[in-house]
């Protein structure tokens, strides 16, 4: 069995989204959720689908190894970063080598990096009138959304688009590829 352990800060639809796409196959569970953010919803839908979900503070995180200590504990095959906003620490990369995994909600390598996260994306994309924006699911490494690049997925934007509509075809994206490319990772 495979074990999946994601990390997410915010609404965690994209944690549901894997959490109900692996629940009940055989080879691949989503065994834990861990958040920085007590009151993230994220939290809520755990608890909704039964999936145990753990928050911690920054001192677990970036200045003791607790969190390092219970990754290691729970032996994942693949940790899923779904909206996770903290800047993963080396100790933890150094022991889960090309191990951990992001999803952008951009094309990669533009719209990267710190600042560059949920609708500040498709602001920046639409004020710049790009024609197409998309998804990327890279590795984590030292460097915010400059890991190495596994999968990106495009959507065309036309001139009557908005922010709102942006978000709502990225989601379509997220929904769709995610679990689809976590699952070919951990059996490719
Ligand atoms: C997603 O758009 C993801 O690409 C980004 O953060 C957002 C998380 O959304 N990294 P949710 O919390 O999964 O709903």
């Amino acid at each position: 069995m495979k074990r999946i352990v994601i990390f997410a800060s915010g609404s965690g639809s994209n944690a549901e989204n894997l959490i109900k796409f692996f629940h009940n196959r055989e080879h691949i569970s989503v065994i834990q959720v861990l958040s920085n953010n007590p009151h993230a919803k994220v939290l809520d839908r755990c608890k909704k689908l039964n999936v145990s979900v753990l928050c911690f503070n920054r001192a677990a995180f970036n200045e003791t190894h607790d969190i390092l200590n219970l990754l290691k504990s729970l032996q994942p095959d693949l940790i899923v970063l779904a909206g996770f906003l903290w800047k993963f620490p080396e100790n933890i990369l150094n022991a889960f080598e090309n191990k951990v995994i992001n999803i952008h909600p951009a094309l990669l390598p533009k719209y990267g990096g710190k600042g560059m996260y949920g609708i500040h994306i498709h602001e920046a994309v639409l004020k710049n009138k790009e024609s197409e924006t998309g998804i990327t699911i890279h590795y984590v490494n030292e460097h915010y959304d400059e890991g190495k690049i596994i999968f990106q997925a495009k959507c065309n934007i036309n001139l009557k688009d908005t922010v709102g509509n942006i978000a709502s075809k990225i989601h379509e994206l997220e929904m769709k590829y995610f679990p689809e490319v976590v699952e070919k990772l951990l059996f490719p």
